[in-house]
């Protein structure tokens, strides 16, 4: 295929030599001179571990070359890539400049350019960043996106220092696009490499390198903290997160990686609390450690905001246990939304076959006593007694039965706190915790500075 390639840092230069490596024609467009002339003399413009060899050979078998000019570049090519910078402001917002003025670029060039024209946008923006830029080539073309040509979102997850192995060795391709000419183009470009290719909602895929960043910058100051905790008592901590690491069961794993409710049960909050406390105990700061159960409480203040929103008073709780398929009930943030719901004067119902507030024993019994004494005569035993009694139901646990429960509700509002696969009738308002936009205060648009 004939490729553009915007951007001739880290990640352009990468981009070009490997996709020529694996036949692809190549031309590379930057601003900057120097680096076109390194390009063209069958140099690399960044010092990384093979990228030398693979610009030379390139170069000399006649597949890279590299242009100031963006015009003779586009229309020699139908595909390109988009690899420009894209700072932080000094608020800490993305600067788009750079994006900005090749999209100019685009909406200059496209004008008078017949043919599929495909933009990847592989520089890690912000979600709603395609879409303004088709917004802006529509405008200045009188084109139509996804007929005419596509903005697509194709994060790199390259590192710098390993940048031509990653390049080879993707943990997955990811193609943002609502257009299925566009995703069948791009994955063209990754045939020869092993990974698997992902095809999601464009702006799905534009969150995901911040996804994926943060989640890296927390790892290693997670493993830091635990580390000053250790090394304070003499433990060695890197056996203790080579130990971490072996559990690929619940440590290394998708398990707890699913949105939804606060977490409780008897384990969770003592343990974090004992281990934040050691650390106070050691005079050590962990403010990862420490933010933890604040994130937590924003959670619960979530789901009562969601609740509050609507006049409705009687509210029927499927589930109130920590989790499914048990009766603990100790620090379930079921109990404790129901015991928030109850002082603001909201009715509750609760419908829960693991429970048998007569067979309570021990901390269990305790803890209800003191949270929700007057707990069963709240309960039900029968889930359809709730569903028609209830204004709104509040899906607190994974039950099985309730995907059928929660098929048979009509003209309900369902708040879901645990991603339920029911078949909802659309005569119901369904509301998921952390998947509906209309869960949050204020559903936000999208702004650029
Ligand atoms: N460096 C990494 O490891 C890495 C990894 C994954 C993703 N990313 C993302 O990829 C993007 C590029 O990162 P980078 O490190 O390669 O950047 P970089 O700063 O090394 O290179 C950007 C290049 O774009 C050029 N440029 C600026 N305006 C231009 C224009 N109008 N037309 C053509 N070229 C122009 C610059 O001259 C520069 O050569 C960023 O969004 C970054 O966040 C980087």
């Amino acid at each position: 295929m004939n490729i553009s390639i915007f951007g001739l840092g880290y990640v352009g230069c990468v981009s070009l030599g490997c996709l020529a490596q694996n036949g692809h024609q190549v031309v590379g467009v930057d601003v900057n001179k120097t680096k076109v002339d390194q390009i063209n003399d069958g140099r690399a413009t960044i010092v990384e571990k093979d990228i030398d060899a693979i610009i030379a050979t390139q170069h000399l078998l006649g597949r890279i070359r590299a242009t100031t000019n963006f015009r003779e570049a586009i229309l020699a090519t139908d595909l390109s890539i988009i690899a420009v910078g894209t700072p932080s402001t000094a608020q800490g917002h993305l600067n788009l400049t750079y994006i900005l003025s090749v999209a100019e670029h685009f909406g200059e060039v496209l004008r008078e350019k017949d043919g599929f024209h495909v933009i990847a946008l592989r520089s890690t923006v912000m979600p709603g960043t395609c879409e303004k830029i088709a917004a802006m080539i529509e405008d200045r073309t009188g084109k139509t996106r996804d007929v005419d040509f596509a903005v697509v979102s194709n994060p790199e997850f390259l590192r710098e220092g390993t940048a031509v192995h990653d390049y080879y060795h993707p943990p997955l391709t990811l193609i943002g696009t609502e257009s299925e000419r566009a995703a069948s183009i791009v994955r063209t470009l990754y045939d020869e490499l092993p990974a698997e290719v992902v095809i999601a909602e464009t702006k799905t895929a534009e969150i995901m390198k911040y996804v994926n960043n943060t989640y890296h910058a927390l790892k290693i100051s997670f493993a830091n903290e635990v580390g000053n905790i250790c090394s304070s008592l003499g433990i060695d901590s890197h056996e203790v997160m080579d130990i971490f690491c072996k559990d690929k069961q619940l440590n290394i794993s998708k398990y707890y990686f699913k949105p939804g409710f606060a977490y409780g049960g008897s384990c969770l909050p003592k343990d974090l609390k004992g281990l934040q406390t050691l650390a106070h105990d050691l005079y050590l700061q962990v403010p990862v450690i420490s933010s933890i159960h604040r994130t937590n409480e924003i959670q619960m203040q979530r789901a009562i905001a969601v609740l509050m929103r609507h006049s409705h008073r009687n509210i029927g709780f499927l589930g109130i246990g920590f989790k499914a398929g048990t009766d603990d009930l100790r620090n379930s943030p079921a109990v404790e939304l129901a015991e928030t719901l109850l002082g603001k004067g909201f009715t509750l119902k609760i419908y829960d076959r693991n429970v048998h507030t007569s067979k309570l024993t021990g901390t269990n019994k305790e803890y209800i006593d003191q949270h929700i004494p007057h707990l069963s005569r709240l309960m039900v035993q029968d889930a359809e007694e709730l569903v028609e009694w209830s204004d709104v139901l509040v899906v607190c646990t994974k039950e099985a039965e309730f995907v059928q429960v929660l098929g048979e509700a009509s003209n309900k509002i369902i708040l879901d706190l645990v991603r339920i696969q029911a078949e909802i009738d659309p005569a119901n308002q369904y509301i998921g915790i952390n998947w509906s936009q209309d869960a949050a205060e204020s559903p936000a648009q999208l702004t650029f500075r």
